[in-house]
């Protein structure tokens, strides 16, 4: 009875780390970018286990806003390229 106490215990030690893991992540789920072709969605929460954090967000963040395009089309299109997943034409993200 004791050992099941302690396991119970250890159990829900585990569960409420692993939820303030998640909650940590204050990532939004959706972020849409609205351009003159239509209207990107990325869904983050889909894409946020694909690869490390860190190796999408230095290739977009802090960059200057005329060098932005390249840089998500560079991001975003060499991994769904390589993959074989995702959209890589322009009407196929930029949806109207
Ligand atoms: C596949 C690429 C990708 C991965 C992997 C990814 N992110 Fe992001 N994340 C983005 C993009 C793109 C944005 C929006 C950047 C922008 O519009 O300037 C973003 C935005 C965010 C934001 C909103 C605030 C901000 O800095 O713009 C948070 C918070 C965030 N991500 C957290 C995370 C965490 C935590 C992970 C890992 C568990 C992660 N992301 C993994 C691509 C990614
Ligand atoms: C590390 C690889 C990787 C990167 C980087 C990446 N994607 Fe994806 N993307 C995928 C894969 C794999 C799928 C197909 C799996 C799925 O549908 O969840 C996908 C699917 C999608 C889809 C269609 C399904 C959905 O989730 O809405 C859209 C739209 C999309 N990606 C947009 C983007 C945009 C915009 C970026 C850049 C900000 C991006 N992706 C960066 C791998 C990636
Ligand atoms: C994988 C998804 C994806 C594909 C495929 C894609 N784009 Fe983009 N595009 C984006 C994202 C994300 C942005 C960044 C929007 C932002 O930062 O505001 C963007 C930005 C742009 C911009 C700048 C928009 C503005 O109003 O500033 C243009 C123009 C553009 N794309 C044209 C194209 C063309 C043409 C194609 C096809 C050859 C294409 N894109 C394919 C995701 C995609």
């Amino acid at each position: 009875m004791k050992k099941l106490f302690t396991l119970l215990i250890a159990v829900s030690l585990v569960a409420a780390i692993a939820s303030l893991v998640v909650a940590g992540n204050n990532a939004p789920p959706e972020i849409q970018y609205p351009t003159k072709l239509g209207t990107v969605t990325f869904n983050h929460l889909n894409h946020e286990n694909l690869t490390d954090c860190a190796s999408c967000h230095s290739a977009v963040q802090g960059i200057e806003a005329k060098q932005r395009k390249d840089a998500f089309h560079d991001l975003c299109l060499s991994c769904h390229k390589e993959q074989q997943q995702g959209p890589t034409s322009c009407k196929d993200c930029h949806v109207k």
